[in-house]
């Protein structure tokens, strides 16, 4: 949540500022602002709303300078405002910060700043961070910075700069991620890699409690007794195109367009010259597998639901135990890890503070952590005792796709190997789930071609009110995703029932014109799904399934059908999700509103 960018170097900094801070919209976009050094001054700019406005505000009062700070807002303490927008000042405007994170200690720290004369324009906790640096300024910016973070609790990545200081940018971080860029006589900084692409591929990855002084000349990096740190360059792959929306009219349309080759990329890497599985490098070699007696999956939103499905994945086939926990439950309710305990962390971002802090009580109790991530050099990634990377590339909109179903390959892949190495599958069912598995990208392509079709239900049904999705066994996930997916951007109300739960209570929901989702591609329980459809069209319900063709029961009782490409029954989420994801896409289009940005929401949530 909230991005930051930093530029300090010859070029006019606003340029790079502004730049980058669109690149970083997806992070929050409740207003947005910039301070740049200009002749002996910091001039501010901000302003509530998306980066337009504060575009807008810079045609009318542009600025001038080669450093300066950048952030783009998602409001925690105090509602989107020109004055709760970052980068706040001390009171004489000569120091200037921009902040990611909750400072959970504000009000002391204000009461204190209070007694000493402090007086306060926002009701930010950022604001409080400017007095407390002015408070331990004595004429050097790093010790300044240094010594306000000591009285600091909670989570903080932050950019300062004093117009006493022209030629640095002090950057910090706790709990909250933060990229430091490296130039040619520029540096930079950004909460994201994407903010850089343009720039540079070379980066140094900031640790909890290290504060760095960024100059023109180079990167100092402190640990948190001040001591100097060598930290390695890091090298990004990934391209600039990557991070750009290359034709589409939505980051989201373009990321389930690149799910085929995202879901290749994520599989190739592991299949040998001999076409053969090979996953190395995680720890899950014989013996280890052989010892696991319990997978344990935690996770938040999305990556929850792909840990859902895990749940049915490795159960079916390895014959063992899985608990698929929210990390904001787990982190919370003092958890058994268990000797034999597979611990399996999944996000997109790797920086998602509630199951980044779940995953370090499961470590700090003994587990072992397997990490599913998205992001090279991400926290989870890099705090993980083994990481198992979807290489969807760079997910921008802030509903996830691709990331989530090369999560559910992750899982797919890690279930074969681990039930080869156990047994716990006959020879020739196993050689058949490899097959398809191998063959999904292709279905999913295949599956992209219902675009039409869904676009078409989606202009049917955009306007309703409700929508509830119904699934069994793999599908109930599925339903889950699809209905989190149509409710962050399409703002309809929508719940996910395992179908079995119907006649239990949601039931009592149904009326005439009721719009139900039925997902039905789990062969042995066509017959049960019939049942529920049929339960719920006997009270109004107009049913709009997505089975395969082969599942004539369901096409006979439903009033509209997307017909779901075939495949083996474990990999069917994989496919099932496709026409979800596209009819929240084109309900948010039919109903006029900005998909990549919903309202309220930011992509990567590193504050509780
Ligand atoms: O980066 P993560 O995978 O850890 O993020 C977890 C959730 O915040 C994320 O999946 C969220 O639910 C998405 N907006 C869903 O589309």
């Amino acid at each position: 949540m909230c991005g930051i960018v930093g530029y300090i170097g010859e070029k006019s900094a606003v340029d790079i500022l502004i730049e980058g801070l669109s690149m970083l919209e997806y992070r929050g976009y409740d207003s947005a602002g910039v301070a740049v050094y200009d002749n002996g001054a910091l001039d501010v700019r901000k302003k509530k709303g998306r980066l337009d406005m504060l575009r807008q505000l810079l045609e009318k009062e542009p600025v001038q300078g080669t450093m300066g700070i950048g952030h783009t807002r998602w409001a925690t303490h105090g509602a989107p405002s020109d004055e709760n927008s970052h980068p706040h000042t001390n009171g004489a405007g000569t120091i200037a910060v921009v902040h990611n994170g909750i400072i959970e200690n504000y009000s002391r720290l204000k009461e204190y700043l209070g007694a000493k004369g402090y007086s306060f324009r926002s009701q930010t906790d950022t604001e409080v961070l400017a007095h407390l640096i002015d408070h331990y300024y004595m004429g050097d910016l790093l010790s300044a910075v240094q010594d306000a973070l000591r009285h600091v609790e909670g989570s903080y990545a932050i950019c300062v700069v004093s117009k006493d200081h022209p030629g640095e940018i002090i950057a910090a971080r706790k709990d909250s991620p933060l990229v430091l860029g490296s130039g040619q006589g520029e540096n930079f900084v950004a909460s994201d890699v994407p903010a850089l692409l343009k720039h540079t591929r070379d980066v140094y990855f900031l640790e909890d409690y290290e504060v760095a002084r960024v100059t023109r000349e180079g990167i100092d990096i402190f640990d948190r007794y001040g001591i100097p740190v060598e930290r390695e360059v890091f090298h990004v792959e990934w391209d600039v195109q990557a991070a750009e929306r290359g034709g589409y009219p939505h980051f989201m349309l373009k990321e389930i367009h690149e799910e085929p080759k995202a879901l290749q990329d994520t599989l190739s890497p592991r299949i040998n010259a001999q076409g053969d599985l090979n996953i190395e490098g995680l720890g899950l070699e014989e013996e280890a597998v052989r010892a696991v007696r319990r997978i344990v999956i935690v996770a938040c939103g999305t990556a929850s639901y792909a840990g859902q499905v895990g749940k049915y994945v490795f159960e079916k086939s390895l014959r063992i135990p899985v608990e698929v926990d929210l990390a904001s439950e787990y982190r919370y309710r003092d958890p058994v890890v268990q000797e034999g305990d597979l611990f399996l962390v999944i996000s997109q971002s790797g920086e998602t503070a509630d199951t980044l802090a779940a995953m370090r009580l499961a470590k700090a109790r003994g587990a072992r952590i397997l990490a599913i991530t998205n992001v090279v050099g991400s926290t989870i990634s890099r705090e993980a005792d083994a990481v198992m990377y979807t290489w969807a590339g760079p997910e921008i909109a802030v509903a996830s796709t691709k990331a989530f179903t090369t999560q559910l390959l992750c899982i797919e892949l890690l279930a074969l190997h681990m039930a080869r190495i156990r047994g716990s599958m006959e020879q020739a069912q196993w050689q058949a789930l490899f097959a398809a598995v191998q063959a999904i990208p292709a279905k999913v392509e295949a599956m992209l071609e219902a675009e039409d079709t869904v676009k078409r239900c989606a202009h049917r049904h955009s306007n309703v009110s409700d929508a509830y999705f119904l699934g069994r066994n793999l599908d109930y996930p599925i339903a889950m995703e699809g209905s989190l997916k149509l409710k962050e951007i399409s703002y309809i109300h929508s719940e996910a029932f395992a179908a079995g739960e119907l006649k239990h209570g949601p039931i009592a929901l149904i009326e005439e014109g009721t719009l139900v989702l039925a997902i039905a591609t789990q062969k042995e329980l066509y017959e049960k799904m019939a049942s529920n459809i049929k339960e719920v069209k006997a009270r109004g319900a107009h049913v709009l399934a997505m089975c395969p063709g082969d599942a004539a029961l369901i096409l006979d009782l439903a009033d509209e059908v997307i017909e779901l490409e075939d495949t083996q029954a474990l990999l069917t989420p994989l496919i099932s999700v496709i026409p979800a994801q596209l009819l929240a896409y084109f309900c948010s289009v039919e109903r006029g509103y900005d998909v990549d940005k919903p309202r309220n929401l930011a992509k990567s949530v590193t504050v509780e």
